[in-house]
């Protein structure tokens, strides 16, 4: 018996080492501790107001089991999505901007690009989740709200809402452009520093905020200062010199 319960212990223990490691538990995506921050980097996270999340649940600022009056967000994005949407419209990194782009692309961001703006373009409070209307709680720098250098960073230059300062997203590998000796590399074997490919963080073929971010993740795949990205972008964070852009682009 005693064997058994030492047993026990020592799996969970491994559970949880686990979970520690790589997952949203005490990430910039968990609503429930109070805290704010780059909370796997450097800095020093500062207290935050977090009882507008007042069931203390993580997933459900995001996604929910059972319809709480978002429904009409979920059956247009998926994923049991339980957070209102921004109705903004925005100016893309598209052909209009770029000659060079060929890659089918959206006209607007959609997928789980949408899902990403739907806190970050700065629109839409923060607390606008499950049945709640939402407030005052924004990336606005304010004492209730998150510093405003966490909305897409570009949109720090007026509040544009301009995607042209931001990798293109909602777009497509170009076609025929990827695998041996072309400019990409082919997203079905190309790999993160978790192993997973590049194609299985593509939404439906193109790539989104997601693509290169892991919003489940305290520290993306690498060490600290990663800003929840995929892959290591520095030799600091373990791995090589723009590691992130080379994952995709042969250059
Ligand atoms: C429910 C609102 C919400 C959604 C949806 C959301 N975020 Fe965030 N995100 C935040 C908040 C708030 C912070 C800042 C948290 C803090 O200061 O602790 C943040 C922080 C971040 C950071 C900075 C983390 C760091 O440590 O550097 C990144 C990167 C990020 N989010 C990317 C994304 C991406 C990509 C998506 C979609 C896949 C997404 N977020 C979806 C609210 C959201
Ligand atoms: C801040 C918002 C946010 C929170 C909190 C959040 N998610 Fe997500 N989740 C997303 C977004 C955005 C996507 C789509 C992008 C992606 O798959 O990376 C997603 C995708 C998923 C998916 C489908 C794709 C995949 O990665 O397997 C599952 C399953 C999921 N989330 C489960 C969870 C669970 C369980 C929790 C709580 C422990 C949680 N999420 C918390 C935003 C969130
Ligand atoms: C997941 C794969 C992927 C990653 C990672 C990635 N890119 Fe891209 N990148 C693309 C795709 C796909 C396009 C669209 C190409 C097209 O349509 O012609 C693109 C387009 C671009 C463009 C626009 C080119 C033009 O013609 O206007 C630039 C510049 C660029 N990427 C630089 C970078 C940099 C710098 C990084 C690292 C921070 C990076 N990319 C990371 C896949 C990726
Ligand atoms: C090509 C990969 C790529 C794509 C696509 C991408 N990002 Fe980022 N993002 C980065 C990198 C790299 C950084 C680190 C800061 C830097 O190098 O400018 C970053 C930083 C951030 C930060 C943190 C800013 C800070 O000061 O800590 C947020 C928030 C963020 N991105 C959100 C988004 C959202 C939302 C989208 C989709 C609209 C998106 N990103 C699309 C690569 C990407």
């Amino acid at each position: 018996m005693k064997k058994l319960v030492a047993l026990g212990v020592m799996v969970v223990g491994v559970g949880l080492a686990g979970l520690a490691q790589a997952a949203i538990t005490n990430s910039a995506h968990d609503f429930t501790d109070g805290v704010k921050g780059l909370k796997g980097n450097s800095g020093t996270p500062t207290a935050v107001d977090e009882s507008w999340n007042a069931r203390g649940e993580i997933c459900r600022v995001c996604h929910v089991p059972h319809d709480h009056a978002r429904a009409s967000q979920r059956y247009l994005n998926g994923l049991l999505w339980n957070h209102g949407v921004s109705v903004a419209s925005y100016t893309m990194y598209d052909t209009a901007w770029s000659s060079t782009i060929t890659g089918a692309q959206s006209a607007q961001p959609d997928g789980t690009s949408k899902l990403c703006l739907a806190c970050h373009d700065g629109t839409v409070a923060i607390d606008t989740f499950d049945k709640y209307a939402g407030g005052a709680i924004l990336f606005d720098g304010t004492a209730t709200g998150y510093a405003a250098g966490y909305k897409v960073p570009g949109f720090l230059d007026g509040d544009k809402l301009d995607l042209r300062g931001t990798h293109p997203i909602s777009i497509a590998f170009p076609a025929g452009q990827a695998g041996d000796g072309k400019n990409f590399t082919d997203p079905a074997t190309a790999t993160w520093m978790d192993n997973a490919t590049v194609a299985s963080t593509l939404d439906n073929g193109k790539m989104q905020c997601s693509t290169c971010h892991d919003v489940h993740s305290s520290t993306g795949g690498v060490a600290t200062g990663s800003h929840l990205l995929r892959q290591a972008q520095t030799v600091e964070q373990g791995g090589v010199a723009s590691g992130l852009c080379l994952t995709c682009h042969v250059k």
